[in-house]
């Protein structure tokens, strides 16, 4: 039972249909999170990859690596070589936030801790909205911004990063996706993105952004080390 429950689990996570067996030279590629947002995301823009793709809870044992970096990008590379080096697997990285220009940026690199190190979404959207209490719409504009990298044993391969322009808004609208979505209203939607379908966030969000533009490359690179 605990056997067959498994096995579709993992095939979840395979990259071919049910009927199909991956075939032998698919090797496995890591997409190193546990955010069930992010791997929803990953999972459907990366369909088609010639891997089989696997993600971090699968690796509950491993340490975390510490992001200690000031820009997103430099974070996404720590991560992919962090677990490309424990792992020894392909390993694919994000690193992505809120900047908002009336906080001089903020949250950034401290988007997931902003109210402190429970890394709790309620919390930092209430610190968020506290700070810009006063901030006339106009002046509330914002960005989620990503950045992805892709390691082997000790080298990135290849980065690409992606950005959604928006504003914030008070009143949260929403139950989709995850952290500052509700807050966050794409003007030419008239939504926010936690309002979107996942295809449409996926078709629009700075992380489906960064994925297309890295996934020629990964393509690449898998089909050059067959
Ligand atoms: P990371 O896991 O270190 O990349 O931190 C990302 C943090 O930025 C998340 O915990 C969220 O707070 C925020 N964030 C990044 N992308 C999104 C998004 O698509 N929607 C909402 N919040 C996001």
């Amino acid at each position: 039972m605990r056997h067959a429950r498994l096995k579709v689990r993992h095939r979840r996570l395979v990259n071919v249909s049910r009927k199909q067996t991956p075939p032998a030279s698919f090797r496995p590629l890591l997409i190193a999170t546990t955010n069930p947002g992010k791997v929803r995301e990953a999972l459907a823009i990366l369909a088609g990859l010639p891997a089989i793709l696997t993600t971090l809870d699968k690796h509950p044992e491993l340490p975390q690596p510490i992001e200690d970096a000031d820009n997103f990008m430099d974070n996404a590379r720590i991560k992919a070589l962090h677990y490309a080096r424990l792992t020894n697997l392909w390993t694919l990285a994000d690193d992505s936030g809120l900047e908002v220009d009336a906080l001089g940026g903020r949250p950034g690199v401290r988007s997931s801790r902003y109210a402190g190190e429970r890394c709790d979404p309620s919390a930092n959207n209430a610190r968020l909205i506290s700070e810009l209490s006063g901030v006339p719409l106009e002046k509330r504009t914002a960005r989620f911004c990503c950045a992805i990298a892709l390691a082997r044993e000790s080298s990135v391969l290849a980065v690409a990063s992606g950005i959604l322009e928006g504003v914030i808004i008070d009143e949260p609208r929403g139950t989709e996706g995850f952290g500052y979505d509700p807050h966050f209203l794409v003007p030419e939607t008239g939504l926010t993105s936690a309002e979107m379908p996942p295809e449409q966030k996926n078709s629009l969000s700075h992380r489906g952004r960064a994925l297309r533009a890295i996934k020629p490359d990964i393509i690449r690179l898998l089909e050059q080390a067959q």
